[in-house]
């Protein structure tokens, strides 16, 4: 191991393990030799990559563990996935003491942390990540859930794992889409808290998308430390864990209004924090420079720097009304009003958010 952070939360605290690439075969054993009462969840592509490929000694740690498969894909991420786990469950017997491992991507982290929170009332789970995007966010935090045709996340709890064991190994069979799809929420972390980490990743972004260590394990390390600081001083998302939704109102429209995984999760992220960013200049609270190394930083990493072309912005309008953030209908949105600071603003002009999504859709920046 060579990095490990406390994430600090009375009893529900937990340790989140980094792993490069010499450390990873002691540190996986460490979980399953003291986890007898296990089941691991995950998917075919994944249990195919492990048992098959590359991850030899994890394999030979694992074949002892049962799996429970589940169907690849964010369109998966569904109450009725959630209903086959729990019928696997209670089918083979296993008690309050057992153990959700889930060894996956957000969409398997999400899933299993959720079974894990309403499994006869509660029981334990660990996530190994094996995508860039859940080692730099999905994995930490406990924000579990699936989705709804009608809305994204909209089903779910908050839910602390006993530890997250994130091995940067796992990353070289990732295809490069799915690395970027990381690399637009490692790109958000900076945009909201850091803008000595924005700069470094101006210099540093192909490095980190080649999946240099050195470089790679930094940023993990920075976005995890980031994180985990939110999380500790709230935990439910009632005050600061909010900023960790830029660009997802946006973002989360996109995903519902496309068909769950046709978007995926990480380039929809590029296109809302693009449009928020907008929105900010248009509100005269971000500056035409910065917003421009917003999308130049997108643009660089070969994201998404608009929406999808069929979405109108009343769709947009439609969907973010059921946002989480929503309170008393009215709106609240998370917007950038410099590199490293972001700010919630509510009452924003409907007019004014249709004209900016429409600017942005066409990549006419008026200003
Ligand atoms: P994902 O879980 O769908 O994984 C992406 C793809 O990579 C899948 O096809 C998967 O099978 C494959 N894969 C996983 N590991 C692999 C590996 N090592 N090698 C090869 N292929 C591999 O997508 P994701 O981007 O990891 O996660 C997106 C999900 O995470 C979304 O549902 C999003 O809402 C959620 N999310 C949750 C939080 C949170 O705080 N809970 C934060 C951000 C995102
Ligand atoms: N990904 C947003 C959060 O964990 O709060």
């Amino acid at each position: 191991m060579v990095y490990k952070i406390r994430v600090s939360l009375d009893n529900n605290s937990y340790d989140i393990h980094i792993y490069n690439k010499l450390s990873s075969n002691i540190s996986i054993s460490t979980i399953f030799s003291k986890k007898n009462n296990s089941v691991i969840i995950t998917n075919d592509t994944i249990k195919n990559i492990i048992l098959k490929k590359k991850y030899i000694y994890i394999n030979n740690i694992i074949r002892n563990v049962p799996f429970f498969i589940i169907k690849d894909g964010e369109c998966y991420k569904n109450l009725q996935v959630v209903e086959d786990i729990i019928h696997f469950l209670l089918n083979k017997s296993y008690g309050r003491d057992v153990t959700l491992i889930a060894l996956g991507g957000g969409v398997i982290g999400d899933i299993t942390g959720f079974v894990a929170s309403i499994y006869q009332r509660g029981v334990n789970f660990i996530q190994i990540p094996t995508t860039l995007l859940a080692q730099v966010d999905a994995s930490i935090g406990g924000k579990t859930g699936v989705n709804h045709k009608l809305g994204k996340n909209m089903i779910g709890s908050f839910w602390q794992p006993k530890g997250v064991f994130i091995d940067i190994n796992f990353l070289s069979t990732l295809p490069r889409k799915h690395i970027l799809s990381g690399m637009a929420e490692i790109i958000k972390y900076a945009i909201i808290f850091d803008k000595e980490f924005f700069v470094w990743l101006e210099k540093n972004l192909l490095k980190v998308l080649n999946l240099q260590e050195e470089e790679l394990l930094f940023c993990i390390k920075k976005c995890c430390e980031l994180k985990t600081r939110v999380i500790e001083n709230d935990e439910k998302e009632n005050d600061v864990r909010v900023f960790l939704n830029l660009g997802h109102s946006f973002a989360h429209a996109i995903e519902t209004y496309t068909g769950y995984g046709k978007w995926l999760h990480g380039y929809a992220v590029s296109a809302g924090i693009i449009m928020s960013a907008y929105l900010s200049v248009q509100l005269n609270l971000l500056n035409k420079y910065d917003f421009f190394r917003i999308v130049k930083i997108f643009y660089n990493a070969g994201l998404p720097i608009k929406g999808p072309k069929q979405m109108l912005p009343d769709d947009y309008i439609l969907l973010m009304l059921r946002d989480k953030k929503v309170l008393n209908r009215t709106m609240r949105l998370v917007i950038p009003i410099s590199i490293g600071r972001v700010q919630l603003v509510s009452s924003v002009k409907e007019s004014i958010l249709l004209n900016s999504i429409q600017q942005c859709q066409k990549q006419i920046y008026k200003f």
